[in-house]
């Protein structure tokens, strides 16, 4: 039977008059209601693991903006914390994990079956959600690739240039290559069990692949991302899923085939136009506004979406922004590239 809903249609590979839309980082600091939840809820890390107010900020933009896919509401770096590591959140700084730089950091970490006790309150979210959630709004479930995962576990922080992960990789590859194998083990069983509490398609976002050189790129981007899809596809065959190797550049042309990506997410450091013509050729697309025009606004935000419109509209697309939106973003510019958007 023909699916009704706009994500799935263009997951499907169909090409709609209207691309379907979401943005990444949808519930966040940008909007009111956000803030108030979370601070009902203590804090950020609380309200990952608050699964009544986890799913109450994911409905909020859905709610206030009617987007087509709603994402969970949660964070990449939860996998690292249900593995063992230590894990906090600074405020105006950012994640801080204990670090693994030598073997007895890594042989102190959990298996892949002993992560559902710190993260079954995130699947109690999903079960809540595909509850909860308008019947024409598709749930997308996620997990970070295991490269962009192992750089915040490496370095206990975002790093500019994943230096730390890097030196690791190119100093004891053995352990840097068992530390990627069991976040990718982690990775499927976390997936795996979203989509059992009622996740539709599954994102990989790949936040620092852009800093893999091409025979990285391949082994630590390509290959695990692989491996997971592949995976789930074993156990749930219609899965549609999304990768995101952000500033991928050349690297984008033919992720979806090395892959088995259903649909590429795309940043805004390419032109929809070179995307088009190199990475739609081979499916599904989302992307890339660049959510600097979240904060600015005006005609230029109004310009910019209908261009990548445009640039999108031979094949499936999905609408979305080329990184997440900023708390700087003003709310009343979503309605503005919503209405470029439908019209
Ligand atoms: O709305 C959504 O997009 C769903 C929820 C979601 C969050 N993080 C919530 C969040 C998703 C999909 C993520 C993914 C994520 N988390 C990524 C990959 C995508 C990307 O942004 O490149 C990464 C690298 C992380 C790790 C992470 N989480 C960092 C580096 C930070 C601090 C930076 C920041 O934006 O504050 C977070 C915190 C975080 N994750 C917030 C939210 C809403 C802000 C926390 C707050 O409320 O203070």
């Amino acid at each position: 039977m023909m699916t009704q809903k706009t994500i799935l249609r263009a997951l499907a590979g169909e090409t709609l008059p209207t691309p379907p839309v979401w943005m990444m980082r949808q519930a966040g600091r940008y909007l009111p209601e956000y803030r108030a939840t979370r601070a009902q809820a203590g804090d950020f890390l609380s309200l990952c693991y608050n699964p009544d107010l986890a799913a109450e900020v994911t409905l909020q933009p859905i709610r206030r903006y009617g987007f087509d896919a709603a994402i969970l509401f949660a964070d990449i770096l939860l996998v690292p914390q249900a593995l063992g590591a230590d894990l906090w959140f600074v405020t105006g700084e950012g994640p801080r994990l204990s670090t693994i730089t030598e073997q007895r950091d890594f042989d102190r970490l959990k298996g892949k079956h002993d992560i559902h006790e710190t993260l079954n309150p995130i699947y109690e979210t999903v079960r809540i959600l595909s509850r909860d959630l308008p019947s024409d709004t598709t749930l997308i479930g996620f997990a970070g690739a295991p490269w962009t995962v192992a750089t915040y576990m490496i370095a206990g922080r975002g790093t500019p240039d994943q230096g730390p992960a890097h030196a690791l990789k190119d100093g004891n590859r053995a352990l840097f290559e068992a530390l990627l194998d069991r976040i990718t083990e982690a990775t499927i069983e976390y997936l795996d069990m979203q989509v059992q509490a009622g996740a539709e398609v599954v994102k990989i976002f790949d936040s620092w692949a852009g800093s893999l050189n091409s025979a990285d790129f391949a082994k630590y981007a390509i290959a695990p991302t692989k491996r997971i899809i592949s995976e789930l596809r074993a156990r749930h065959p219609d899965l549609p899923t999304i990768a995101f190797p952000r500033q991928a550049n050349d690297g984008y042309i033919g992720f979806h085939a090395a892959t088995g990506a259903t649909c590429v997410a795309i940043d805004n450091s390419v032109s929809p136009e070179w995307a088009a013509q190199k990475v739609q050729v081979d499916g599904c697309v989302q992307g890339n506004l660049d959510p600097k025009h979240m904060v600015t606004g005006g005609a230029a935000l109004r310009e910019a979406t209908q261009h990548i419109v445009r640039a999108f509209a031979n094949g499936p697309h999905i609408f979305n922004l080329g990184h997440g939106i900023t708390p700087d973003a003003d709310p009343d510019n979503v309605h503005i590239m919503l209405e470029a958007i439908r019209g």
